[in-house]
Parts: C-alpha cells; structure tokens; sequence
C-alpha cells in the first residue's frame, strides 16, 4: 500500500533510567515519577455506570456496579482537584463509565472549572449529551470527545449493544452549538468489526470539522475476549487514509506527551489522528495519571497497583498527606505497560471500571 505520508507514528523513545532520577522520590516540585516523566494530566472517573454496554468495554449482561455510597462525593472530587493543581497538574478529563450518567454532574463539573485548570474536557458516549451541552459550556467546560464507532446505524447498535447513532450525532451538533469545541470523535477500530469504515470516517472528519481518532482495541474488555488479530495498527489506518486524501503530519514539541499523533489533511481540510496504544506504545513520554470512581489513584491504565486516596478525604486528611500518596503513585509508575512481555497480565480491572 502507498504510504503518501510521513509516518511518524511514535515507537521506542529513549527511556530515562532510575539512577537518572537518584532513586529518592522528591517531596517539591513537579510531579514525577523515578524515570522523569513529569505528570500534568489527570483523568477522574466520576462513575464506573454506562447506559451503553460498548462489546470492547463491557459485558452484555451481567456487570456489577459499585454501590452510590462508594463514589467518591462532589467535595472529595474538587478537594482531590485542588490538590493535584497544586502539584502541576494542568489538564483533567472527566471520565467514566459514562460520566453523564451520574446525578450532579454539571455542578460537579462548574466546581472543577472554578479550581482553574488550562483544559477540562469530558469523554461521553453522547447518549445524554444533547440536553446538558449548554449547561456544560456554561459551567467551564472546555471540550467534549465524543466516542462513535460507526457510522451505520445498525452496526453502531451492534457495536453499542444500546444507544442511537443518530441521537449520538445530535449530540455533537448540539455540543459544537455550545461552543465545546474543537470537537473529537473516538473511534475503537476492531478487525473485522467496522475497520471498513475508515474512510468514512476520514470523510467525515473533513465534512464536518471534528478531529476523528482512531483508537487501537486494547485488553481491557470486561469479557477478556481481545486477541491481538483484532487490533487494527495505526500504521494501516494511516496508510489507507493517505492513499486517498494525502495527510501531513502536525509537528508537535519533541516529547509531546499527548496520546493521538495527529495529521492534517493536505488540502486543509481537517485532521484526524492515530492512538497506538497497543503496536506504538507511547508510555515514554506518558504524563497521565487517574482517579477511579471509588478514589484510586491509578498511575497506569494496564497497571493494578493503586493507592487508595479515599479514606484519606473522607476523614479530611491535610493537603500534605494527599500530595505525598499522589507522588508515591505517581513514583511507583513502570516504564511501560509491557502488554508484549511474555509476563503481561491483563489488569484486574477493565475499561470502564478505570476510566477511559
Ligand atoms: N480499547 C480501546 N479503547 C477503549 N475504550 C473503551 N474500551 C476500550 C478498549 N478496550 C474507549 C472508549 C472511549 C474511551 C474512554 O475509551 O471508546 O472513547
Ligand atoms: Fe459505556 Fe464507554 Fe464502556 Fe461504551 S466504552 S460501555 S459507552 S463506558
């Protein structure tokens, strides 16, 4: 296939070492771990419910929720975010499940924008986004990232097992309307599922505007079901949509950390990019951590150590003691998440159950 685009799909990195750091973990300063990645995003899942059940996240039938009382409260979400602004986090995506299913959320969301961060996004499965998109916008938030993984109404039922392609299309319009924008469109590519849809989707990012990212299926399913055939690389996605539409690649700073390598169509027509989680690992430069629903701190989506930060909100610990469990979390990060170690174990938890 011709490649009428640089690739530049981002593999090995240079990976600093432990020694690098001296092995103390600092107590000042910016938030980091032992081999120097410097964290300044965080995502907070405010509910491990969805409306949805997506055949790459959960179960059809059968899923157990964590009961309402082990939610972490609206007070303990905006202490947590006042913490970890303090410590250099700049940019927090409110997460799921799917976070507009829990009661509250556009006060929850205006107590989090009045924390101050540079960029506060929401993932939704834009089922119930429609009615709150103007609330949202008014509240603080910045942008939403839509996920839609077809654009045919029955594969997106089957893919969905729930949900409505055509209300999940009201709702970016609607969100756009509201002024949360630039507008992304998550897309999880599954061999033999809907990676026919590539160029429809690549043609739908240049009609519409929004940044269309196509996701690689990771092992995070809650039926465990995911073999590596199903993953679509990056790298054919790219290939075919350059083959039609020439792309350029959008130079981003050496070590930018953000997950989607990102490409502008030639003839300006808008842009699309690649998340290549599985086949380009881009754990060297990660600066993520995560808050599940019921308060851990989780510093990798394929790792099960977390430190519970609950109790100590829920007795009112000081900043100090919240700060130093974040660093330590944040500390103990592995260089990557090894998912082609002959070891690799997937993680106890799935998708939905972390927090996309
Ligand atoms: N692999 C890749 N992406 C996934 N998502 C959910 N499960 C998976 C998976 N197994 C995506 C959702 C959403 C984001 C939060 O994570 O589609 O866009
Ligand atoms: Fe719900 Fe998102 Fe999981 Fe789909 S991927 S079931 S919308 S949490």
């Amino acid at each position: 296939m011709s490649v009428g685009v640089p690739v530049r799909l981002r593999g090995e990195r240079t990976s600093r070492t432990r020694a690098a750091m001296g092995g103390e973990m600092p107590t000042t300063g910016p938030l980091v771990d032992s081999f120097g990645r410097i964290h300044t995003d965080v995502r907070i899942s405010v509910t491990d419910r969805c409306n949805l059940r997506c055949v790459y996240c959960m179960p059809e039938e059968g899923m157990t929720f964590l009961p309402g009382d082990e939610l972490l409260r609206a007070d303990e979400l905006v202490r947590f975010a006042e913490v970890v602004r303090g410590l250099g986090i700049t940019s927090v995506r409110i997460t799921g499940g799917e976070p507009l299913v829990r009661r509250g959320v556009v006060d929850l969301v205006a107590r989090l924008a009045r924390v101050g961060f540079e960029d506060l996004a929401l993932t939704t499965n834009g089922t119930a986004l429609a009615p709150v998109a103007a609330r949202l916008a008014e509240a603080g938030l910045h942008r939403v990232n839509v996920s839609c993984d077809s654009l045919r109404p029955e594969r997106f039922g089957q893919i969905r097992r729930r949900g409505d392609l055509a209300r999940v299309l009201a709702s970016m319009d609607a969100a756009e309307a509201a002024g949360l924008s630039p507008l992304k469109v998550n897309v999880v590519l599954v061999a033999g599922v809907n990676d026919d849809e590539v160029l429809d989707f690549a043609a739908f990012a240049r009609d519409t505007g929004r940044v269309v990212r196509f996701i690689e299926y990771m092992p995070l399913d809650a039926d465990a079901s995911w073999r590596r055939e199903q993953v679509v690389p990056a790298s054919d996605v790219l290939a075919l949509v350059a083959d039609r539409w020439p792309l350029d690649a959008v130079a981003v700073p050496d070590g930018d950390p953000a997950p989607a390598t990102r490409y502008r169509f030639a003839d300006g027509r808008g842009e699309i990019g690649v998340v290549a989680s599985v086949t380009q690992p881009f754990c060297g430069t990660c600066n993520r951590l995560r808050l599940t629903a019921e308060g851990s701190v989780r510093n990798c989506l394929f790792s099960d150590d977390e430190l519970n930060v609950r109790h100590v909100l829920a007795r009112g610990g000081g900043d100090a003691e919240i700060e130093m469990l974040v660093r330590r979390a944040v500390w103990a990060k592995r260089a990557g998440h090894g998912m082609d170690d002959p070891g690799f174990l997937r993680p106890r938890r799935s998708m939905s159950m972390i927090g996309g």
